[in-house]
C-alpha cells in the first residue's frame, strides 16, 4: 500500500427512487484506498456492496459526496475501471471471445496490433480455461463459465482499477482456489487498484491488503496464527452484526448501509500483536 490516496470515496450517499418514495441504499461511506490496495467490502446482502462498487464504476451517481480517482471526480465509466458484475453481463448476441475482445479493444487499439490483440485475448481465456468455449455464446454456456468470461474480460483490459462484485461466487472450489491464485499473480505484476466484494471469508481474508500480510501461502496460511486470528475477527464482526440488526433507530439505517473493509497494517510493519481494525462508514 502506498501512502498516496489514489481513489476516495467521500460522504457518498444514494436515495434510489422507489415507488413509496426516496430509498436511502448508503449514507455516508467513506474510504480511501492507496495506489495497488487490494480491499474487500464485505456485509449482509442488501447492505450496499454493490451500489458502491457501481459508483466508483461510474454506473451510478451518487446523491450527495463523491468519487475522486487520481484527483478527478468519478463522473461515468472509463476503461482504466473495469468490473466484473455480480450477475456476469455478458453480451449475450457475442461469442466469449467476442465479449472480451470489446474490452480489449477499447483499451489496446492503437497499441497492439490484430494479431497481438487474438493472443491477448486467448491467453486471458487460457487464463480462466475457457479456451474450449471462446466460440460459444453466454446462452450456451453455465454460470460459473460465464462469470469466467467475465473475469477474463476485466483482466483483459488491464485496469488500473478493478471492481469486482463476488466475482467467484458461482464457481467450484478448486476453479476459484486457481482463479484466486491468478488473481495474486495479477495483482503483484500490475499493481492494480482492486475492490472485490466477496461473501467468503476467507477469500477476503487471503486477497485482501488490509487483512494479511504478503506473502500468502495457501498451505502456509493455515497455520498461520496471526491469519486465523484475522479470520476469526472478521467472522465475529459478521456474526455479531447478524445478532443485532436494529440497534438504535440511526443505527438501524445504518444497519442496511454498513459498508465495512477490514484494515491490517500494510505487509512490512505487522507487529506481532496487530490488530484487526473493522472500520465501519
Ligand atoms: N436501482 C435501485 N432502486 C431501488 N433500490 C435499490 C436499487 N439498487 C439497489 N437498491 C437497494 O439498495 C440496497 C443495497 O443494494 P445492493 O445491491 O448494493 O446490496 P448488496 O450489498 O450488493 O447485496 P448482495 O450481497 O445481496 O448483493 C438494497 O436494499 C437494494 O434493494
Ligand atoms: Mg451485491
Amino acid at each position: 500500500m502506498t501512502e498516496q490516496t489514489h481513489l476516495e470515496l467521500t460522504k457518498v450517499t444514494i436515495d434510489f427512487p422507489t415507488d413509496t418514495g426516496p430509498f436511502r441504499a448508503l449514507d455516508d461511506v467513506n474510504l480511501k484506498i492507496g495506489k495497488g490496495e487490494f480491499i474487500s467490502l464485505i456485509g449482509h446482502s442488501g447492505c450496499g456492496k454493490s451500489t458502491v462498487l457501481n459508483i466508483v464504476a461510474g454506473l451510478h451517481q451518487a446523491t450527495e459526496g463523491g468519487v475522486i480517482l487520481n484527483g478527478r471526480e468519478v463522473m461515468e465509466p472509463g476503461p482504466e475501471r473495469a468490473v466484473v458484475f455480480q450477475n456476469h453481463s455478458l453480451l449475450p448476441w457475442l461469442s466469449a471471445y467476442e465479449n472480451i475482445e470489446l474490452g480489449v479493444k477499447q483499451v489496446f487499439r492503437g497499441t497492439k496490433s490484430k494479431r497481438e490483440m487474438r493472443e491477448w485475448i486467448d491467453h486471458n481465456l487460457e487464463l480462466v480455461h475457457m479456451e474450449h468455449a471462446r466460440d460459444k455464446r453466454p446462452d450456451e454456456i453455465s454460470g460459473g463459465m460465464k462469470q469466467r468470461v467475465g473475469i477474463a474480460r476485466a483482466l483483459a483490459m488491464q485496469p488500473e482499477v478493478l471492481l469486482m462484485d463476488e466475482p467467484f461466487g458461482a464457481l467450484d472450489a478448486l476453479t476459484r482456489a486457481h482463479l484466486q491464485d491468478s488473481l495474486m499473480e495479477i495483482h503483484a505484476a500490475l499493481g492494480n487498484t482492486v475492490i472485490m466484494i466477496t461473501h467468503d471469508v476467507d477469500e477476503a481474508v487471503l486477497l485482501s491488503d488490509r487483512i494479511v500480510a504478503r506473502p500468502r501461502e495457501r498451505l502456509a496460511l493455515a497455520d498461520d496464527p496471526q491469519y486465523n486470528h484475522y479470520r476469526s475477527e472478521v467472522l465475529k464482526f459478521l456474526y455479531e452484526r447478524q445478532k443485532r440488526p436494529g440497534e438504535s433507530a440511526a443505527d438501524n439505517a445504518g444497519a442496511e448501509s454498513k459498508i465495512s473493509t477490514v484494515e491490517a497494517p500494510p505487509t512490512t510493519d505487522i507487529p506481532q500483536e496487530a490488530m484487526l481494525r473493522v472500520v465501519s462508514s
